[in-house]
């Protein structure tokens, strides 16, 4: 075979989309019911919409971006994710003037040149979700709630929701200063990404791909001195902070979302602020997060718009589907559906079938028929292989009495109705 997908991209076959369009309408009518509006967004951007939020110094911009520079010079990406379109979107679009609080869904590709393995995928799909222009727990309590009821409806029953507050600006700051001096005397054991980021992003040691930098890193911050009430964390919380992070567990409680805010973790793209979580699953592998999300509270401002709040979550669909129970598939009796028109061969009455198989089409029967002159035999054979309902043959003797033979192809019963008949009984 001289060409086959590029490693890290897939073909979704027929097969495959069945579950895939099953997931995409539950994600729409969830999505819906919280109030949520679609929106999509180009898949090229200026790669500085990224530089700018997902940040210099992560491992998506410094070496996961499919970046080239085109025939005008402009450097773009391919995105490698959908939270930095959908506030440019808000933006560019005056959201925040006419709607002011606006709540997106998004669904589609995103590409990241990571390494491939099971459950990372170089072009991979995300559906998400986010709210933005309001400071308030509650949309933070919505999104997770809202993630967690799509990846339920999508049949993903034993995730684990982690929760964890990366405080505000001066809370990461002062945070980042500890972790620094603890991490200090470890420092030459750590590798040569987080060494380089030892002084400008400490935490990204935190979800460093090497188990061996989060480990020290988790080492260091048990040994900070606990805040009281809060479980272990890096990151110094401020007033605010606590009560905003009190606030969403005490939502999440009476909306009866399960979570977990005893593991040390930061997510590893810049524009978070306070709340993060992470949607782990038992039946995925080393890549375990299905779901993922945070609030962002300088996003919109750093683009131009207004100090305004916002949180957002991500699914990564694959991931999502590999973690959901096995459907049942549907029984082959029930998925017969459809006509298939089948002609004598060298009958020269191809105009005449199409003719039929339009008028079919037109009324809103899925209609298929042979081109290539094969025997009757190996179109019931292909109609049979398609799951079509019905046989509807067209020969001369049906020809010239204006009829059509029908054959049942779940029951057997063989009938020659005049065409308008026909066309009824198939609609029926
Ligand atoms: P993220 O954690 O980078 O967050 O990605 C979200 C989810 O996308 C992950 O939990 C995972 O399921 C899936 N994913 C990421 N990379 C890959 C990959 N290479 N292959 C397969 N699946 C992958 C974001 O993208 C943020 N925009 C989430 C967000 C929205 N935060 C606020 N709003």
């Amino acid at each position: 075979m001289p060409f086959q997908t590029l490693r890290g991209a897939t073909d979704l076959l027929a097969h495959d989309l069945t579950a895939w369009r099953r997931l995409e309408s539950s994600v729409f009518t969830i999505a819906q019911r919280y109030g949520y509006r679609e929106l999509r967004t180009p898949v090229i951007e200026d790669a500085a919409l990224f530089l700018r939020s997902v940040g210099e110094t992560t491992d998506i911009v410094q070496k996961e971006m499919f970046r080239f520079t085109d025939r005008g010079g402009h450097d773009i990406v391919l995105r490698p994710e959908g939270t930095a379109p959908v506030v440019r979107a808000y933006l560019q679009h005056h959201l925040h003037k006419t709607e002011g609080f606006a709540k997106l869904f998004y669904l589609g590709p995103m590409f990241r040149a990571e390494r491939p393995q099971a459950g990372r995928l170089r072009q991979f799909h995300q559906y998400g979700a986010e709210a933005i222009g309001s400071a308030s727990p509650w949309v933070d309590v919505e999104i997770i709630t809202l993630c967690v009821h799509t990846l339920l409806e999508c049949g993903v029953a034993d995730a684990t929701v982690w929760l964890a507050s990366m405080g505000c600006r001066e809370d990461q700051a002062r945070g980042a200063q500890h972790l620094q001096e603890r991490l200090t005397p470890h420092r030459a054991k750590l590798c040569e990404d987080c060494q380089a980021r030892f002084d400008r992003n400490i935490f990204r040691v935190l979800d460093c791909k090497q188990p061996g930098c989060r480990a020290l890193a988790q080492e260091a911050v048990k040994s900070l001195e606990r805040q009281p009430g809060l479980p272990p964390t890096p990151f110094v919380l401020c007033e605010a902070c606590v009560a905003h992070f009190n606030t969403v567990r005490q939502g999440l409680k009476a909306g009866s979302i399960a979570f977990d805010d005893t593991h040390v973790f930061a997510r590893g793209l810049d524009y978070y602020t306070r709340t993060v979580f992470e949607v782990r699953s038992p039946r995925l592998g080393a890549q375990d997060a299905v779901a993922a999300g945070g609030r962002y509270d300088h996003l919109v401002e750093e683009f131009g718009g207004p100090a305004v709040g916002a949180c957002g979550f991500a699914a990564g669909i694959e991931r999502v589907l590999m973690a959901a129970r096995p459907v049942d598939p549907v029984p082959v009796a029930e998925a017969r559906q459809g006509v298939y028109v089948a002609i004598p061969p060298k009958s020269n009455l191809m105009p005449e079938a199409f003719r039929l198989a339009q008028r079919l089409r037109q009324q809103g029967t899925r209609t298929t028929m042979d081109y290539d002159g094969r025997s009757l035999k190996s179109q019931f054979r292909e109609a049979d292989q398609l799951h079509c309902q019905v046989v509807a043959i067209l020969g001369a003797q049906e020809l010239e009495s204006g009829s059509v033979t029908m054959k049942d192809l779940a029951g057997g019963e063989q009938r020659t109705l005049p065409l308008e008949a026909f066309l009824e009984a198939v609609r029926a």
